[in-house]
């Protein structure tokens, strides 16, 4: 039952341009009638993802993500076809249709919000009451207003099993609808079902996203027990690797830049001294995925870790995959405490405010580490130092940026600009010759990769599988060859699953005289589906089709299948040749 009418969603396709919605997420440069990026979906460091203008759709060949608008939309913002399709629809200033489409997932999401705002009410009202005396001292001993308790909405979660439980009860939201936001635990003893609080004896940050919602929270205990936080996991509004804190607040800072730090704690204690572009990404793992999601509300990072061992590997970390998403980055070295809670307590705002201005960028961070343990007073030294920051150089993407470091680290060992300068370029051609040629190999091998990884899942061979997709194809570009063939032609006769589900979503639109695009597919698809087939259309549009192709491929499914009843194959090993002679069949026709 589609969700939606086909002229709601053709006239949502033609009130969408992919180039104006996709150069929203990433920075896009021409290259003859398409454009390329740095894909959104994986980590790259030369940009395998392109967008169609002309078919309004984009594709990666390294990672294979694809699809229009809707499909994009879902994958970016992680929404579902209908929420996605709403986006879409407010992004376009249109009307959602008023009935006929499943509202659930969406509905469900609300209700979240909505309980655990009711739970962060409770753990700030319990805070200010009798029973969070002792927590209130905690705030209080760490220095934190009552403005700033109640800014963050700071509360705490009283030491019993059922406090939270009985509240949220009271106001009518099921057991298990709290245990779906984690807000109780749930134990089965004899078949019995029981909930209990999650958070217990602890003082709770609540951590809002940048529309508002309460999303999660953060429980830190009083003293020096273990463990130290308990966070919410992951739920239908909660992904623990994008969770950051302060961000509600943090995206209308007029600083221009993100002070990215490790703790709750730091970021609270820097917003209550000024510093309102605070933000802290929750303990886990950065992710580029999450350096993405902070690019949307500045281009400049200021990374300001813990000073200890770990805060310093982490930052390199940080380091590498900021610059791999483009973003400017400064990096602040902290000097007289561990992290900038401390050094806020021991010197004030003003330190703090020098220690930021101070910051080097990551190239000056870069040249810095690069002399780390050398000494310029003596030859030896200095040519090691120069070799390091020259290979660093080459890296830098901005000219006048290597200029300007050029200039600045002949002086420092004394040699020719001139000489600095050319061995940078030199490194730096060879570089970019090799990562073409990296490229160009990586482009080549993704639709081999496909299909053969395609043929291991489903035990099928690669030709078979070339053929399910040549159908898929040939049906999508001529749906008038579909008619003829349903008598002949079913979903069970393909063996990879995917493309069983892609040929009846296609075949059911034909048949409903649909219309025939990745945008009317999407509702019947998952994302990924849509990938894979946007995929199989890219790796095929330039293939010219025949009745008479089609009907050879659908004959290829069915000897291939006599076939792999009567033996067993070395799959992954027959199959790549197979795959590589259909490839080279295919090339030869085209030209
Ligand atoms: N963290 C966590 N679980 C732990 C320890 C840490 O989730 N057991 C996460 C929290 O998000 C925490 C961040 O890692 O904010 C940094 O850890 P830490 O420096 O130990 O905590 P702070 O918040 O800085 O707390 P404090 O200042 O009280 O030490
Ligand atoms: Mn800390």
């Amino acid at each position: 039952m589609p969700r939606f009418s086909d002229e709601f969603l053709t006239e949502l396709r033609m009130r969408t341009d992919i180039e104006q919605l996709i150069s929203a997420y990433v920075p896009l440069k021409r290259r003859g009638k398409n454009l390329v990026g740095l894909c959104p979906f994986h980590n790259e460091k030369t940009p395998s993802f392109t967008v169609y203008p002309e078919t309004q759709s984009y594709y990666c060949f390294g990672c294979g993500a694809g699809g229009e608008a809707v499909n994009f939309i879902r994958g970016v913002e992680h929404l579902d076809f209908t929420e996605a399709v709403r986006f879409l629809c407010d992004r376009a200033g249109m009307r959602m249709p008023t009935e006929g489409y499943d509202d659930s997932l969406a509905q469900k999401r609300r209700r979240m919000y909505e309980i655990n705002r009711e739970a962060a009410r409770f753990f700030h009202e319990t805070l200010l009451s009798p029973q969070g005396a002792a927590a209130l001292q905690y705030f209080r001993s760490r220095g934190y207003s009552n403005k700033t308790i109640t800014r963050f909405g700071l509360g705490y979660a009283p030491d019993t099993w059922s406090s939270l439980r009985d509240h949220l009860r009271q106001k009518g939201y099921s057991y298990e609808e709290q245990f779906e936001a984690n807000l109780v635990q749930r134990s089965e003893k004899n078949e019995r079902k029981s909930y209990y609080d999650n958070f217990r004896g602890r003082v709770i940050v609540p951590i809002i996203d940048a529309r508002g919602n309460v999303v999660a929270f953060g429980g830190r205990v009083l003293d020096d027990s273990k463990p130290k936080y308990i966070n919410t996991s992951d739920t239908l509004v909660y992904k623990k690797s994008l969770g950051v804190f302060g961000l509600n607040y943090a995206k209308n800072s007029k600083a221009g830049s993100l002070i990215l730090v490790e703790g709750y704690m730091d970021a609270i204690a820097l917003h209550q001294a000024g510093f309102d572009n605070a933000i802290a990404c929750l303990g886990t793992a950065l992710t580029g995925e999450m350096a993405r999601l902070l690019l949307r509300y500045t281009d400049e990072i200021v990374l300001c870790y813990d000073a200890d061992e770990a805060g310093q590997k982490a930052t390199q970390r940080a380091i590498g995959i900021f610059t791999s998403v483009g973003a400017k980055l400064r990096v602040v070295r902290l000097s007289g405490g561990k992290d900038p809670d401390e050094i806020l307590k021991n010197y004030g705002a003003e330190r703090f405010r020098s220690l930021l201005d101070g910051a080097a960028n990551d190239i000056e961070f870069a040249l810095l580490k690069a002399r780390d343990g050398l000494d310029l007073t003596s030859d030896d030294g200095r040519l090691k130092y120069l070799n390091n920051a020259v290979q660093h150089l080459s890296t830098v993407s901005d000219p006048l940026a290597v200029e300007v470091y050029a200039s600045r680290l002949a002086q420092e060992v004394d040699v020719d600009k001139a000489t600095v300068v050319s061995r940078v370029s030199a490194l730096k051609k060879r570089r970019r010759s090799f990562e073409k040629a990296q490229h160009y190999k990586d482009v080549q091998q993704s639709s081999m990769k496909e299909l053969t990884r395609a043929a291991m899942q489903s035990g099928a061979t690669v030709k078979a599988l070339h053929a399910e997709e040549r159908i898929l194809a040939l049906l999508y570009a001529n749906p008038d060859f579909w008619p003829p063939m349903r008598e002949t032609l079913g979903a069970g006769a393909f063996s990879d699953e995917t493309n069983a589900r892609i040929f009846s979503a296609l075949t059911a639109q034909i048949d409903a005289q649909e219309s025939l695009d990745l945008t009317h597919l999407s509702d019947a698809l998952s994302q990924e589906d849509i990938s894979r087939f946007s995929g199989i259309s890219k790796r095929n549009e330039r293939l010219p089709g025949s009745k008479k192709e089609l009907a050879d491929c659908v004959q290829v499914l069915q000897t291939e299948r006599e076939r792999q009843k009567n033996r067993a194959v070395d799959v992954s090993h027959m199959s790549n040749e197979e795959f590589l002679q259909a490839m080279k069949n295919a090339n030869q026709r085209k030209q």
